[in-house]
């Protein structure tokens, strides 16, 4: 970082916009293979969120990589740089007294750290949305598992890139045991929670 660039301070804080909205910022934060349904997790969690009548935004993989990220690969680094600058993102979404959804493939344990640690610990929540490569490529959804087995896309989770499962995720949903119905409401106890909601 330039020693030339000095942090300015504004007179309204975290707190103070928290306080306005009248709930805690968060980021809440789905991890899991391509097709594994982080994103309609995600999409359906924010829904419930909204009609509790809490500000919500959803950052998404899909998406982010059509925008912000458009020059980043899947390589290692390419997915390093992505997530690093989803979270300081985030994080700048947290400020705004935002509870933040992501969905991101995110495949590595490190870079899922390094995440934590640009939003702050207590700021984060990671759910796994577990599901098997077989029946995520069954599903394939978007037709890129066939892509990948047919060699035209390089460095696919699961194919020929590696997923990690979180070590110590603080949810848990199987998508190919549970109903999404299920899944969601397991995920909303956690949140309430951590939002303190009644
Ligand atoms: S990562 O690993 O977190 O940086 O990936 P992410 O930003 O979430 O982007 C995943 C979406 O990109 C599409 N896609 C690929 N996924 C995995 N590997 C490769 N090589 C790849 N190429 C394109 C795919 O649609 C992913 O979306 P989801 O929603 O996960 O299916």
């Amino acid at each position: 970082m330039n020693k030339n660039v000095i942090q300015q301070n504004y007179n309204i804080t975290v707190n103070e916009r928290r306080q306005q909205n009248k709930h805690n910022s968060l980021l809440i934060w789905f991890t899991g293979l391509s097709g594994s349904g982080k994103s309609t997790l995600a999409n359906q969690v924010e829904v419930a969120l909204h009609e509790h009548g809490l500000r919500t935004y959803v950052l998404d993989g899909d998406n982010i990589r059509r925008g912000l990220n458009t020059d980043l690969d899947f390589t290692p680094e390419g997915r390093k740089e992505n997530l690093r600058r989803i979270a300081e993102t985030a994080k700048l979404f947290i400020d705004a007294g935002v509870v933040t959804l992501a969905a991101f493939i995110s495949p590595l344990q490190k870079d899922r750290e390094n995440i934590k640690q640009i939003v702050g610990e207590d700021n984060f929540i990671e759910i796994y949305v577990k599901a098997s490569v077989e029946a995520c490529e069954k599903r394939d959804v978007k037709g890129l598992y066939q892509k990948a087995r047919d060699g035209e896309i390089k460095n696919f989770t699961g194919i020929s890139a590696p997923y990690e499962e979180p070590k110590n995720p603080d949810v848990v949903v199987n998508s190919e045991k549970q109903t999404i119905a299920e899944s969601i409401q397991i995920i909303m106890d956690q949140i309430k929670t951590k939002l303190e909601l009644p």
